[in-house]
C-alpha cells in the first residue's frame, strides 16, 4: 500500500473511531462465522474494537453445531427450534465449548504489536432471564424460550470496566429452568436494552440483496421490507430479518449485516464510509437543511456536471459563498446528494425563484428533487412569498408534473427579465402560485 493511500484510509477512519469510542456495539455472530477459517483474525479485530474504547457485547449462535448432530431431532415451528431435554443437554455443552473457544481466540491479543498488547478481559454470566415460549399454533415449544429481562445494570458495570461481555443464546427462568433462546432475538433485545449505537449481524449473508442480487448499502426499515419480499435473499439474512426490524423499531440507531467469514469485513464496515454490507436505519437518513460555508466545495462538485450539460448556469466559489444563505442541501448519511436555492428579487418581494436545483447522479431516483422543492416552497410560504418561478432549459416536464405552469418571460420581475434577456439562454419560464396550495 502506498503512503498516500494509508493516510487517506486512516483519515477516513478517524471520525468513526471518534464516534464509536464509549458507544455500545452488539455483535450477533452465527455459528458459521465461529467455525470459519478466519475466525481468529476476526477475534483479533473484535479485541481491537475493545482497545479503541468500544463497548462490545458479543452474542454467539449455536444452531450450526446442532444441525450437525444427527442424533438430535431437528424440528422447527415458525422459525423457532423445538428444544427437548436431550437437545438442551447438547446446547449447554456446546455453549460451554464455544465460550471457551471465543475466550481463547479473543485472548490472542494483537500479534503484530506484542509490546503494546493489552489483555482483553471477557465476562459472561447470568445476564439474561428467560421465560418459555409456550405453545405456538398448538405445538408445545418445550425448552425453547424467549428473553424475559436483561440485567442491564450488571452488563453496563462490566462494559464500564472495559470488559467484553460474551453472551450465549440461553437464559434461566425464575423457576431455575434453562431455556434455549434465538441468537438474533437475544442480540436485538440486548441492543434495545442497552440503547446500543449499533447492532451488527455477522453471518454468511453479505447483506440484503436488491435487483440482480446486488447487495444494498443503505436501506430504511421500509425499503428493506420491500426488498425482502421482492428479491431472493440469503437464508441467514432471512432468518435475522425479524430481529433486525425489531431492533430498528425500538431505538437501535443502526443495524448492519455483513459477511463475517471474510477477513477484514468488520473493520471495513465500521471504519469506511462505504462499508461492505447493508446498513439499516429506521427511517432514511435524508435531511434537507440550509447550506453552510463548508458545503461549498461539495456544492460546486454537485452542479458541475449540470453546468457542463448547459442545464445550470456556471457559478464560482465566490458566487455561491455570497449567496450561501439562499441554498438548501439534501444530505444522506452525512453526504450531499442535492441542492436548490431560493432567490429573492430586489424589485418584487412577493415573488421568488427556485434556482440551481441539482441532484448528483448517484442520488437520482430517490426523491431528493421533490424533497428539495418541498422545502423551498415551505420556506417561501413562511416568507410570505406568493409566486415561485422556475427557469429551465431542459427539465420542463419535471416542473409541470409538480404544479408549475408555463408563462411568458414578461411575467418575471423587471430586473430578472433584464437578466433573462441578457444571458440569451432562452429558458422556459414556469410559475407556481403558492397561495393556491
Ligand atoms: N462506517 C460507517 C458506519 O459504521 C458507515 C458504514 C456504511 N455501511 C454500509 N453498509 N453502507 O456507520
Amino acid at each position: 500500500m502506498s503512503e498516500a493511500s494509508f493516510s487517506a484510509i486512516f483519515r477516513e477512519a478517524a471520525p468513526y473511531i471518534h464516534y464509536l469510542r464509549g458507544k455500545v456495539v452488539v455483535l450477533a455472530m452465527s455459528t458459521h462465522v465461529l467455525r470459519a477459517e478466519n475466525f481468529s483474525l476476526l477475534a483479533q479485530d473484535i479485541a481491537l474494537l475493545n482497545s479503541l474504547g468500544v463497548r462490545v457485547v458479543l452474542v454467539h449462535g449455536i444452531r450450526g453445531f446442532l444441525e450437525k448432530e444427527e442424533s438430535l431431532a431437528d424440528q422447527y415451528n415458525q422459525g423457532y427450534r423445538i428444544t427437548d431435554e436431550n437437545m438442551m443437554q447438547s446446547i449447554k455443552q456446546y455453549c460451554g465449548a464455544v465460550r471457551l473457544d471465543i475466550e481463547a481466540a479473543l485472548g490472542m491479543g494483537f500479534l503484530h504489536a506484542p509490546a503494546h498488547t493489552v489483555k482483553l478481559s471477557v465476562t459472561s454470566g447470568n445476564f439474561i432471564s428467560a421465560k418459555p415460549l409456550g405453545v405456538l399454533n398448538g405445538i408445545d415449544m418445550q425448552l425453547t424460550g424467549q428473553v424475559r429481562k436483561i440485567d442491564t445494570e450488571s452488563m453496563k458495570a462490566c462494559l464500564d470496566r472495559n470488559q467484553l461481555v460474551l453472551v450465549s443464546p440461553v437464559g434461566h427462568s425464575l423457576g431455575g429452568v434453562t431455556y434455549n433462546l434465538s441468537m438474533p432475538d437475544t442480540a436485538a433485545e440486548i441492543a434495545i436494552a442497552l440503547k446500543a449505537a449499533k447492532l451488527l449481524f455477522l453471518t454468511r449473508a453479505s447483506g440484503i440483496a436488491g435487483e440482480n442480487q446486488q447487495i444494498q448499502l443503505n436501506l430504511s426499515a421500509n425499503e428493506a421490507m420491500g426488498h425482502m419480499e421482492k428479491y431472493k435473499q440469503h437464508p441467514d439474512a432471512q432468518r435475522m430479518f425479524p430481529s433486525v426490524l425489531h431492533a430498528l423499531r425500538n431505538g437501535v440507531h443502526r443495524v448492519q449485516i455483513i459477511d463475517g467469514t471474510i477477513d477484514g469485513n468488520l473493520l471495513k464496515e465500521l471504519f469506511t464510509r462505504r462499508g461492505v454490507g447493508t446498513s439499516l436505519a429506521h427511517i432514511t437518513f435524508t435531511n434537507i437543511r440550509p447550506a453552510v460555508a463548508r458545503d461549498i466545495p461539495d456544492l460546486l462538485q454537485l452542479i458541475e456536471p449540470m453546468v457542463e450539460k448547459g442545464i445550470l448556469l456556471p457559478r464560482t466559489y465566490d458566487d455561491i459563498e455570497s449567496h450561501i444563505h439562499e441554498f438548501f442541501v439534501a444530505e444522506y448519511d452525512d453526504l450531499l446528494y442535492g441542492c436548490a436555492a431560493l432567490k429573492h428579487f430586489a424589485d418584487d418581494e412577493k415573488s421568488a425563484e427556485i434556482a440551481c436545483l441539482a441532484v448528483s447522479s448517484s442520488g437520482r431516483g430517490r426523491g431528493y428533487g421533490d424533497l428539495l422543492l418541498e422545502r423551498i416552497e415551505e420556506e417561501a410560504k413562511k416568507q410570505d412569498i406568493h409566486r415561485l418561478f422556475a427557469l429551465t432549459t431542459q427539465t420542463a416536464d419535471w416542473f409541470i408534473e409538480r404544479g408549475f405552469q408555463e408563462t411568458t418571460p414578461d411575467t418575471l420581475p423587471a430586473l430578472r427579465l433584464a437578466q433573462y434577456q441578457d444571458n440569451k439562454r432562452r429558458s422556459k419560464v414556469f410559475i407556481k402560485d403558492l397561495l393556491d396550495d
